[in-house]
């Protein structure tokens, strides 16, 4: 029998309008079920993003033996304070934040554990978590680098280290394991990677500092307890924001919206653009900065990316793509080649797909080029079960002539669940539908 599979069917030409919101951030999501693991007492979240990759880091940390409490899908308490050996190998499925931070979780244990994940984890390098981890005396064995990680007890000891690329991933591993580390942990990153572990680590109560791109962090501190409301995903907020910059006659408002400075690079690049958006910070949750974002259809012009902004947009760099086939002129991307290490190859994977839908892109190494003021035609693309991809697709699509299917559908649900609903409740015309 077929497997039924979902995908998005996209009717173009509807002006997007009024206000909305979109689930919470995952990052924070994904660390407020680890560190409230670790804490000692009941850590309190609200606003937690139930999505697949999240929900497979929970998974993980009740597998680990913590007793998590589910009062609704996006309110949670999690009793933390003592991790117990798994009865199995941990499944972050498809999650490489959840696998790579919960690695350096696991280095500092005195159990044996084995993480593993979906075929497409299994195609993700683990090797810049490993070798940091290795220094630190952490015991892990791979398949040449890549998943299932065997991690064994070990005594671990505090490193200087130097990130040779600017991952919140890799860090914050290190940062983790260093916890659990005998003496200090000096990690510099070549830039500034989004810092959610940092901030909120600090907030439990962790002996760690900041200066620049460096965190320091003294091991034995006790982490207490956490409560806090997540706020909305920047990232996923990025898909209706970029959709009402290119569809006509639209205007928009997005709520609640995470401002983190370490996350807002895409709207810094859109502002260069000409892009018509206010920001108004609207107040403070769990320490990260929370705001309101408006939205208007707008003559954007082509630019120039590169360098430290990278790293302050790099999930939102499919969605850019989108964005800057209608910009007057030439856009041009540089130093962005992790995205070709993301749940997809994010560059050749976004150009093969809006080259079916009539776009013209060139790809170089670590990004792409393109002339702007496109125009797409419907046409039936893949998603590559990468959620980003396929959200991504969608929205390109809303501006085509001629309606589109987007294969693959059911990945968005990895970071953004009701990604098609709250599309259809600022009057885009996107439904989920089953192929066979
Ligand atoms: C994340 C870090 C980034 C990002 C990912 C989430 C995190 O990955 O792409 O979606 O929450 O730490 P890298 O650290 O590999 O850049």
């Amino acid at each position: 029998m077929a497997v039924a599979k979902d995908c998005f069917r996209v009717h173009s030409g509807h002006a997007l309008q009024g206000t909305t919101t979109v689930p919470g951030d995952k990052s924070l999501s994904h660390r407020a079920v680890m560190f409230g693991a670790l804490a000692q007492g009941t850590s309190h979240i609200k606003g937690w993003l139930a999505a697949g990759d999240t929900e497979a880091s929970l998974g993980a940390i009740q597998a680990l033996g913590v007793h998590v409490e589910r009062h609704s899908a996006h309110e949670l308490t999690i009793a933390g304070g003592q991790l117990h050996p798994p009865q199995g190998a941990l499944d972050l499925v498809n999650a490489g934040t959840g696998i790579r931070l919960l690695a350096g979780i696991m280095a500092g244990q005195p159990f044996a554990s084995v993480l593993d994940g979906s075929e497409q984890l299994r195609r993700r390098p683990m090797n810049r978590i490993i070798q940091p981890l290795g220094l630190m005396g952490a015991e892990i064995h791979s398949t040449n680098g890549y998943v299932p990680l065997r991690i064994t007890p070990t005594h671990l000891r505090g490193i200087g280290y130097t990130m040779p690329m600017a991952s919140a991933q890799v860090k914050s591993a290190i940062l983790l394991a260093a916890l659990f580390a005998d003496g200090e942990t000096t990690v510099t990153q070549p830039g500034p990677a989004r810092d959610h572990t940092e901030r909120m680590l600090a907030a439990m109560g962790a002996k760690l500092t900041v200066d620049g791109n460096t965190v320091v962090v003294q091991p034995g501190s006790t982490l207490k307890a956490i409560n806090f409301t997540v706020p909305a995903d920047i990232s996923s907020a990025a898909f209706p924001l970029v959709a009402a910059l290119i569809v006509p006659d639209s205007d928009i408002t997005l709520t609640n919206i995470n401002l983190n400075p370490t996350r807002t690079g895409l709207l810094d690049v859109l502002g260069e653009m000409g892009a018509d958006i206010t920001i108004t910070e609207t107040g403070l949750e769990a320490g990260e900065p929370v705001g309101t974002i408006r939205a208007r259809t707008s003559s954007l012009r082509g630019v120039r990316v590169g360098g430290e902004v990278v790293v302050r947009m790099i999930d939102e760099f499919p969605i850019f793509m989108v964005a800057s086939l209608f910009a007057d002129g030439e856009t041009f991307v540089k130093d962005a080649g992790e995205l070709r290490v993301k749940e997809t190859d994010r560059i050749a994977v976004m150009v093969a797909e809006l080259v079916k839908l009539g776009a013209a892109i060139s790809e170089t190494d670590d990004g792409f080029y393109l002339f702007g003021r496109q125009k797409l035609t419907g046409a039936t693309v893949d998603g590559h079960d990468d959620h980003r991809i396929s959200m991504s697709l969608t929205i390109a699509a809303l501006t085509a002539h001629g309606d589109s299917t987007v294969l693959d559908a059911r990945c968005a649900g990895d970071s953004f669940p009701g990604f098609a609903d709250v599309m259809r409740g600022i009057g885009a015309d996107v439904v989920v539908e089953d192929v066979a």
